[in-house]
C-alpha cells in the first residue's frame, strides 16, 4: 500500500460510532425498529449487477437485515471500530466478508482511492456521510467527481432536530423537491430548528426515500436513501494508477 494511502485508524470513542453507538443500538432496538425496517426495504429494492460490495461504515450491521451480506459473492467492509468489526464478522451471513484498511472519507481523494482499489464493486455508504464532514467541498461534489461511473447507494442523515415528527412513516419521493418541502411532510405545520448535515439529495436525481430515526432521547434524524447507477465509464473524471491498490485486510 503506498505511503499516501489514507488508512483507517481504529476508534472506540468516535462520535459517529464506537461504544456509545453499540450501547444505543442495543438499548434503542425497539425505537429503531421502524427505521431498520425502512432500511431493509431500501436494500431489498436495490438490485445491482455487481457481485462484489464494499460497505462503508457498517458498524456491527445493526441496520442490515439478516441475509443481506449473503447476496454478494464478496463483501468488503471499511469500519474503524474494532468491536463493530468483531460483531459484524460473527454474523451468519458474513461468510464472504473481509475488512479493508482504506479510509475513503478522510481525504479529498479518498473516493478516488475507493474506486481504484475496488474496480468491480458496488458501494454502500451505510449511514456515514451525514455523520462526517466532507474533506473538501461537499459529498455531492466528491461523489459526482470520483464515482460517476460506478454503482453506489447511500443512506445518510439529512437533518437532525429535537422536534418530534408528526408523521413517522417512511416515504419515497420520485422527483427532487426543496428541503423545506420534504421536511414539511414529516413535521407538518411545525416550526423547526434543525442541524443541516449537508447531504440532501447527494447530487442524485431521484427517486429519494426518507425515514425518521429516533437516534437517542428527544433527538430525531431524517435519513435519506439515494441510489446511483453507473454511467458511461467515459464520465469518470479521475483515476488512480491501476496498480496503486494492492489488497490489504484488517485482522
Ligand atoms: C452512525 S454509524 C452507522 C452504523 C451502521 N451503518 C448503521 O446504520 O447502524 C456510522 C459508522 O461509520 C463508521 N465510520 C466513522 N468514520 C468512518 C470512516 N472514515 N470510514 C468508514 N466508516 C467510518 C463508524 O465507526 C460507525 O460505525
Amino acid at each position: 500500500m503506498p505511503a499516501s494511502f489514507p488508512r483507517l485508524r481504529d476508534h472506540l470513542l468516535d462520535p459517529s460510532g464506537g461504544l456509545v453507538y453499540h450501547l444505543r443500538a442495543r438499548l434503542q432496538r425497539g425505537r429503531w425498529a421502524a427505521f431498520h425496517a425502512a432500511v431493509a426495504s431500501w436494500l431489498d429494492t436495490w438490485q445491482v449487477v455487481e457481485q462484489e460490495l464494499v460497505i462503508v461504515g457498517p458498524n456491527a450491521g445493526y441496520a442490515l437485515p439478516d441475509g443481506f451480506l449473503g447476496r454478494f459473492d464478496g463483501i468488503f467492509a471499511l469500519e474503524p471500530d474494532p468491536l463493530a468489526r468483531r460483531l459484524l464478522a460473527r454474523r451468519r451471513d458474513a461468510t464472504t466478508l473481509r475488512f479493508d484498511r482504506l479510509d475513503c472519507l478522510r481525504t479529498p481523494d479518498g473516493l478516488a482511492w475507493l474506486a481504484a482499489r475496488f474496480p468491480h464493486a458496488a458501494f454502500l455508504f451505510s449511514n456515514v456521510l451525514g455523520q462526517i464532514s466532507a474533506p473538501a467541498g461537499d459529498w455531492s461534489t466528491l461523489l459526482r467527481h470520483h464515482l460517476a461511473g460506478r454503482t453506489w447507494a447511500s443512506y445518510h442523515d439529512v437533518i437532525s432536530t429535537l422536534a418530534t415528527p408528526g408523521c413517522r412513516d417512511a416515504l419515497t419521493i420520485m422527483e427532487a423537491e426543496s428541503l423545506e418541502t420534504t421536511l414539511a411532510r414529516f413535521w407538518p405545520g411545525q416550526a423547526l430548528t434543525v442541524t443541516d448535515h449537508a447531504t440532501f439529495h447527494l447530487g442524485g436525481t431521484g427517486p429519494f426515500a426518507y425515514a425518521p430515526w429516533p437516534i437517542a432521547g428527544a433527538r430525531w434524524h431524517l435519513v435519506e436513501w439515494v441510489a446511483h447507477r453507473a454511467q458511461d465509464q467515459a464520465q469518470v473524471l479521475t483515476r488512480l494508477p491501476d496498480d496503486a491498490c494492492p489488497s490489504a485486510t484488517l485482522r
